[in-house]
């Protein structure tokens, strides 16, 4: 599996499509996320090879979290004291939620604030910077194990670019509370 590396990098991430620029801006510096994707825009080549991919995967949705949270549990069995509801359910709202994202990509300054909500409402379940990396592991991995030859390594920076930028903007929201 390719790394999922990055420098910690405070510039903007963009994601780009010919004359619409979709900007999630950040209010200060992030705090370090470990190792995740490369910090840039997502080109309209990779939102067209993610949507064509996301699409073969959505139609089985059941099927695509299952094997997401079997990996994710393998790479780091202590993650699974986490989640308390019912993983059918919790898969059924993480597959809603990057169709979404996958959906907005080329317009993300739309569901910034749905992205940061998500963000904050993770920091209250536990999750820490850290975690991001290992999630975006197993997703990655779960892709290749699901797509096969169709998850090339032109879709795979794809992803990893897009999960970066998402990972990014939910873990820099603004969080009212710290100021208090
Ligand atoms: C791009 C990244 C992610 C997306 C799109 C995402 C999406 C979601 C969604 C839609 C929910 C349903 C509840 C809600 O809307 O608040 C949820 C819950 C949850 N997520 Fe994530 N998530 C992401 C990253 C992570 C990471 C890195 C972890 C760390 C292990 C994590 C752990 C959890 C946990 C523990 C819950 C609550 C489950 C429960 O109450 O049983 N998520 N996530």
């Amino acid at each position: 599996m390719a790394p999922l590396c990055r420098e910690r990098n405070t510039s903007l991430a963009t994601a780009q499509t010919g004359r619409n620029t979709a900007r999630l801006d950040r209010g200060h510096d992030p705090p370090d996320p470990g190792r995740l994707p490369e910090d840039r825009p997502v080109t309209p080549t990779e939102i067209k090879t993610i949507r064509t991919g996301f699409a073969l995967l959505a139609a089985h949705p059941d099927e695509l979290a299952a094997e997401f949270y079997a990996r994710l549990f393998a790479l780091d069995p202590s993650l699974t004291h986490l989640f308390r509801a019912d993983l059918k359910a919790q898969g059924r709202k993480l597959t809603a939620a990057l169709a979404l994202v996958v959906n907005s990509l080329d317009r993300l300054d739309g569901i910034l604030g749905q992205i940061q909500m998500l963000g904050l409402r993770h920091r209250d379940y536990g999750v820490e910077p850290a975690h991001y990396a290992i999630v975006g592991a197993a997703l990655i991995d779960t892709l290749e194990a699901r797509l096969g030859p169709a998850f090339t390594d032109e879709a795979r920076t794809a992803w990893a670019t897009a999960y970066g930028i998402l990972a990014e903007a939910m873990l820099t929201a603004p969080d009212m509370r710290d100021a208090a």
